[in-house]
């Protein structure tokens, strides 16, 4: 498929770094041109203007700060489909600046279908993806579209609901980036279902 990104700082690069591995068309967006060719050069993709990639992806991966994630997102034409991986955190305590970066985007620019996704790992976890990761995806359309990209990553979509869970995955983040940076396990937190039930549901580990 092709693949805009709205960016060309870390996460942009990641992503889109193994989208083109995966053999999709990238096209790397940024403000500014030199830096968007350069981030576009490293990993084998086009580059243009936040605009031109925006017009170019069937998916648009928005990975700019998330205080300015709607007015970028609304450059993405009717009909896309907007891949959310902003964290809108605080770093001085980490809490979440504002919630519902995800849903704000829907609102402003509703013709687009927004997913949120990616927004748990860091950048440097995207550039060597851990097979059979579980990435969470909120939205209410493109679905399928996301699950694939997930899928070119060596990782599991888990659907985790619609649009309006995607502040839980949101806040989500932020608290397991705090537990990550006061050096706890996040991954050591959750049982399998069974362990925690003593019973296996159809379909689960
Ligand atoms: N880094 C991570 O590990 C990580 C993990 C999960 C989620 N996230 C989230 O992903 C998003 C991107 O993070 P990142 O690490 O890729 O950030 P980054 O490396 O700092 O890159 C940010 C990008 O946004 C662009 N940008 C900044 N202000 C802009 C504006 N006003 N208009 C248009 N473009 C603007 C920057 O353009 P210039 O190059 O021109 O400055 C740059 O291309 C953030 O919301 C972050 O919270 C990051």
């Amino acid at each position: 498929m092709r693949i805009g990104t709205l960016g060309n700082g870390l996460m942009a690069e990641a992503l889109a770094g193994q989208w083109v591995k995966a053999g999709h068309d990238v096209m790397v967006g940024g403000r500014d041109p030199v830096r968007a060719a350069e981030v576009a050069k490293r990993i084998g993709a086009a580059s243009g203007s936040l605009s031109e990639a925006a017009e170019y992806g069937d998916g648009v991966l928005l990975a700019v700060p998330a205080d300015v994630a709607v007015d970028v997102a609304a450059m993405v034409p009717a009909g896309r489909t907007v891949i959310d991986c902003t964290n809108a955190l605080d770093h001085r305590d980490f809490t979440l600046a504002h919630p519902g970066t995800a849903e704000a985007i829907s609102r402003a620019v509703p013709e687009v279908q927004v997913v949120k996704a990616f927004n748990l790992a860091a950048e440097t976890v995207w550039r060597n993806p851990p097979v059979g990761l579980g990435v969470p995806i909120c939205g209410d359309g493109g679905m399928e579209l996301v699950q694939e990209l997930v899928r070119d990553l060596g990782c599991v979509p888990v659907e985790a609901g619609g649009l309006r869970r995607a502040k839980l995955l949101e806040a989500t983040a932020a608290l397991a980036i705090g537990i990550w940076v006061g050096g706890g396990d996040v991954r050591g937190m959750f049982p399998r279902l069974a362990d925690a039930f003593g019973a296996v549901l159809p379909g689960q580990p």
